[in-house]
């Protein structure tokens, strides 16, 4: 059979990952807060230069990154009270992007004004609007225990060379952790489709699992031994594009005198969109353990970033394979019971682009 003979019609509900697929109208993550200084930090968001620092009290602030003069990055200036400026002929801008000084003339030049974006600060990370800036309807997705002292969370950054979809879609796949995470998950009894719903516009699975033990990433943090049979339940919602959950509810039968029984980990999975086929992926894992020991979330941190290496290399794989075939997307794509809330996440991306007025190319 040739190439030809093989091509079918692609995508039955296109992912977009070859294009400009992310929505503009919605929260995506700019930056963990600890990024955010009052020294300015450059990050590509939605295929934009952006600059991001904190004003003189502390609120976060987000600036198109080039100047409207000669087009230095604003980021590579400094921050000055509430003004950034700029490092190449002094002009300063203020929070808004109005600039509102240029020491080589007396008149400040009116036209010189460039994008500003709105910013919040909730719980551990900044997050950025970057559409339409009248059309905010709500706020970024709450993300509570990052700030509860009755959590630990362990977080981490990469960026992914694949589009920011494959990841989302990744997430929420959760037969290939018995597969591609085979040597560092260890939870091989995940080969079964979760139950998925919709909880409104939040994407839900739930999935119970007999005796068996608990992926040691895990059990250093929750003082269990690896080879201990627990009973586990696993949930995963994502209530926006942005951000999904993913918690281990870890119940352990017979503990030992003095020891809990129940835990939970719980996973926390947020990309954005930087340029084009890259992706910032930031992670966090937070055990129901306060007096997680610094040595404890450090082996943590290693085995999680051992296991995300793995996604890291699959997905840049297939996004440089797929980017290079002239076939693009015109190929077979099989989907399989356990892909359903992989599907859900199309099915949203495409209504919400299709609320922005836009659409996937279905090849
Ligand atoms: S390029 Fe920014 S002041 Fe000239
Ligand atoms: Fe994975």
């Amino acid at each position: 059979m040739n190439d030809e003979a093989k091509r079918t019609n692609g995508q039955t509900i296109p992912n977009g990952m070859l294009e400009d697929n992310y929505p503009r109208n919605m929260w995506w993550v700019a930056a963990h807060r600890d990024e955010l200084t009052t020294k300015p930090l450059a990050r590509w968001l939605l295929e934009t230069p952006v600059v991001l620092y904190r004003l003189e009290d502390g609120t976060p602030a987000a600036l198109y990154d080039r100047c409207p003069h000669r087009w230095a990055p604003l980021s590579e200036g400094h921050v000055e009270g509430d003004k950034i400026i700029c490092p190449y002929h002094g002009m300063e801008f203020n929070k808004a992007g109005r600039c509102t000084k240029a020491p080589t003339q007396h008149m400040r030049p009116k036209t010189a004004e460039i994008p500003s974006f709105a910013v919040r600060e909730a719980g551990a990370y900044v997050w950025i609007w970057m559409g339409d800036q009248d059309a905010i309807d709500c706020d970024p997705p709450e993300v509570e225990y990052q700030s509860d002292p009755g959590w630990a969370p362990v977080h981490g950054y990469y960026e992914v060379a694949a589009n920011w979809v494959l990841i989302r879609e990744n997430v929420l796949d959760l037969t290939h952790i018995a597969f591609l995470h085979k040597d560092t998950f260890k939870q091989d009894d995940w080969i079964t489709a979760p139950d998925t719903y919709m909880d409104g516009e939040t994407i839900c699975y739930e999935q119970e699992f007999d005796l068996a033990p608990l992926s040691p990433l895990f059990c250093a943090g929750m003082g269990l031994p690896e080879d201990k049979p627990i009973k586990r339940v696993q949930k995963g919602r994502m209530p926006s594009l942005a951000i999904s959950f993913s918690d281990w509810n870890v119940h352990d039968p017979a503990p030992e005198e003095g020891h809990r029984s129940d835990f939970i980990v719980r996973g926390c999975h947020i990309v954005t969109p930087a340029q084009r086929g890259k992706t910032h992926y930031f992670w966090m894992a937070a055990f129901d353990v306060p007096s997680l020991t610094d040595v404890v979330a450090e082996k943590t941190r290693a085995s999680v970033t051992a296991a995300f290496d793995e996604d890291k290399h699959l997905l840049e794989k297939l996004q440089a394979s797929v980017a290079a075939d002239p076939r693009g997307l015109d190929f077979l794509e099989v989907t399989l019971g356990a892909d359903g809330a992989g599907i859900k996440v199309r099915q949203i991306l495409n209504k919400k682009l299709k609320a922005e007025g836009r659409s996937l190319q279905r090849q």
